[in-house]
């Protein structure tokens, strides 16, 4: 079996779509692991897959790089906080947002936290997807190491946060905002009617082809005057065409009135 066939059994047995990554890394890091588990084909780690669970979680965080903190480029997260949340919040009170390859929460979280601040009391919805199963249990469980919460301000670690020995336990308040649900970017059906659609750091791990996809569909998710936020090192070259304008660096807006 080499690797065409190995993705395509993957996508018949499992739903896993691995056409979409970006090949040459996403075959090394399948082989390197197969060459730490001394699996010696692909035929025979498929038979692995199939039967072992803990497994199949390892080969999805091996495809899968969950690094995240809280407030990622802060300086991005500041203009977020300061003009494009307000105006958000001042056309629709109310906000739908979607995190979409939120990894283990702390994205979605700090969206919680500025809108807690911005908007408290607000019946805003934020929902927060990833394909990993393992990541959305720790995002469930909200427990951080300093790593994940260099950005955070020290007003806010004391707000938000108990600290125990080296673990950071996030507010209940805070947790109960986020709604986790597993969700295939490749594969599952796209909501509608968000006003902030977050996907950062996890299209590029995507062929420019699914890129595009993607785009299309999340300017579709989006209500007329959402707002798309792009990672940093991202770049939506073709916004235009795709129907977006651009607001501010790395903020994208399906113009009002759009259908
Ligand atoms: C580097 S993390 C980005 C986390 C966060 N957005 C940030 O910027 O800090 C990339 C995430 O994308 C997720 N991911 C990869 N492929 C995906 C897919 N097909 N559908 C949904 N999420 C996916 C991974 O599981 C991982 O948690």
């Amino acid at each position: 079996m080499d690797f065409a066939e190995f993705k395509e059994a993957v996508y018949r047995r499992f739903g896993l779509y691995l056409d979409g990554y970006k090949e040459p890394q996403l075959k090394r890091r399948i082989d390197s692991l197969m060459a730490l588990l001394q699996v010696p084909d692909y035929g025979a780690y498929l038979n692995l897959l199939a039967r072992d669970g803990q497994q199949w979680q390892r080969f999805i965080d091996k495809i899968t790089i969950n690094v995240s903190e809280f407030f990622r480029n802060q300086e991005i997260f500041v203009r977020l906080e300061q003009e494009i949340l307000p105006s958000l919040l001042a056309t629709f009170r109310d906000l739908k947002v979607w995190s979409a390859g939120c990894a283990d929460g702390p994205e979605p979280y700090s969206v919680a936290i500025l809108l807690a601040e911005l908007a408290p009391g607000g019946r805003h919805q934020i929902l927060a997807t990833d394909i990993d199963p393992g990541a959305l249990a720790a995002a469930r469980r909200g427990v951080y190491g300093e790593r994940a919460l260099q950005a955070v301000t020290p007003t806010r670690l004391n707000r938000y946060f108990r600290r125990e020995g080296d673990h950071f336990y996030l507010q209940e308040q805070i947790k109960g905002m986020v709604d986790f649900r597993q969700h295939d970017l490749l594969k599952d059906a796209y909501g509608s009617g968000f006003h902030l659609i977050i996907c950062r750091n996890v299209v590029i791990y995507f062929t420019a082809d699914t890129q595009n996809d993607l785009y299309r569909r999340f300017y579709q998710a989006l209500a007329p005057g959402g707002v798309f936020f792009i990672g940093a090192t991202e770049n939506l070259f073709q916004y235009r065409e795709l129907g977006f304008e651009k607001i501010a660096p790395w903020f994208y807006r399906r113009p009002a009135g759009t259908s």
